[in-house]
């Protein structure tokens, strides 16, 4: 008898247009090794390695031992989307009200659920680059085409709003900011967002801020959303996260603000997909925004030290060069000239960092992410969410490595 042939799997083109989150696979591979029992030097973590605070872990254990486990309202508890528009505004002078807001399964399904919300198949989105893997994927997924604006590193990688205008056509419908920026720790001049606000006002065009880091910026810089901004309501979606700024990753707590219109069909979207984010987040989240900011200006204090501590070693490698970073916990640096990368070029080898990111890994055992898959070939990004002491071992092996 036959065997019967595996039946094709035909998935739909939606899916078909995007792939596996990048970031993700380089943790795979680290974590495949590190099971294997093999010393891997971990700069692929786009998280904090600090723990939850304790207060806000006890809230959760409060909502658990007050049996606070059943579905809530889709767009999350009063209480807590009148404390995020409350913090929202403190942190930042917004004023947004309980119907602007909705609380959603983390940052990302507030930047998916405002795509699929704003914009059609056949529009694009102006996307400046270097930028976070998920984006282009996103944009693809609604059926829309990003529009790639390349960000200068002489520049310190900053976005001005006359290279967004340049860019503009009859379909752009939407610019996607991120600010401090993931990968390169970028941050936007504060005065830059007024022009480019006015530019989508000007142009009919969504502006939506991804404000992922917003509270992780150095040199003793206030915090700033352009939501803040006078007549940025109307044409304003902010993405926002508990994840990096209360190290709360695993729980899963994000919101959206925005025009009562949007956040109503992103509720809708959320009703037919998600429903709420998890009742027992919601509680420890009301109590991360309700309660004090020391955790938070004390693991900016730590990152600041390492940030100074990664660049310093870096400066130390022959050939590579970093613009340093003005906030997130990521650095970006150069690596395509570096003795390695020369030597394998002049050989006709492989030097993309695509592949030197796996080389990297296979024999120095160290994660990083190829910054390929943040429309910068050429880079490496390193993310210092870990220990000085792990931080000078892996910048001691990527020397290593990279001068050979
Ligand atoms: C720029 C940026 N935006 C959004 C997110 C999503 O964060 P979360 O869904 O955990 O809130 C991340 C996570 O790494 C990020 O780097």
């Amino acid at each position: 008898m036959q065997p019967a042939t595996q039946p094709v799997t035909q998935l739909s083109d939606r899916v078909e247009r995007i792939s596996l989150s990048p970031t993700g696979a380089v943790l795979v591979a680290a974590e495949r090794l590190q099971a294997r029992g093999i010393d891997v030097v971990n700069f692929g973590v786009g998280e904090p390695d600090f723990p939850t605070p304790d207060h806000i872990k006890q809230a959760a254990v409060r909502a658990l031992e007050q049996n606070l486990t059943k579905y809530t309202p889709t767009p999350g508890i009063g209480p807590l989307r009148e404390a995020v528009c409350q913090w929202h505004r403190r942190e930042f002078g917004s004023a947004y009200e309980l119907p602007e807001s909705v609380i959603t399964v983390g940052g990302k399904q507030a930047l998916f659920n405002a795509l699929c919300a704003l914009v059609n198949p056949g529009e694009e989105v102006i996307l400046p680059a270097p930028y976070w893997v998920s984006y282009p994927d996103m944009i693809r997924y609604v059926g829309a085409e990003p529009r790639v604006v390349h960000t200068d590193p002489a520049d310190g990688f900053r976005l001005h709003a006359r290279q967004v205008e340049q860019h503009i056509g009859p379909k752009t419908r939407m610019l996607l900011l991120n600010s401090p920026n993931n990968p390169t720790g970028a941050v936007i001049p504060d005065e830059e967002f007024a022009p480019l606000l006015e530019l989508c006002r000007a142009r009919n065009l969504w502006l939506v801020t991804d404000e992922c880091y917003s509270h992780f910026i150095y040199g003793g810089r206030k915090p700033f959303s352009v939501a803040g901004l006078p007549g940025a309501k109307s044409h304003v979606i902010v993405a926002g996260s508990l994840s990096k700024t209360y190290a709360m990753t695993g729980w899963r707590l994000g919101f959206a603000l925005g025009p009562k219109p949007v956040i109503d069909a992103m509720t809708k979207l959320q009703s037919q997909s998600t429903s709420n984010s998890t009742s027992i987040s919601q509680y420890a989240a009301l109590a991360a925004v309700t309660g004090p900011m020391d955790s938070v200006r004390s693991m900016l204090g730590e990152y600041a030290r390492r940030r100074a501590a990664v660049l310093e070693s870096l400066a130390a490698i022959p050939g590579a060069s970093c613009t340093a970073p003005e906030g997130a916990f990521y650095v970006f640096p150069h690596v395509a000239e570096t003795p390695r990368l020369r030597s394998l070029r002049e050989r006709n080898q492989p030097a993309d960092t695509a592949h030197i990111a796996v080389d990297l890994l296979e024999e120095a055992r160290v994660a990083t992410v190829a910054g390929e898959a943040f429309g910068a070939p050429g880079y490496l990004r390193i993310s210092y969410a870990t220990s000085l002491d792990r931080i000078q071992e892996g910048i001691r092996r990527m020397g290593t490595f990279l001068s050979a």
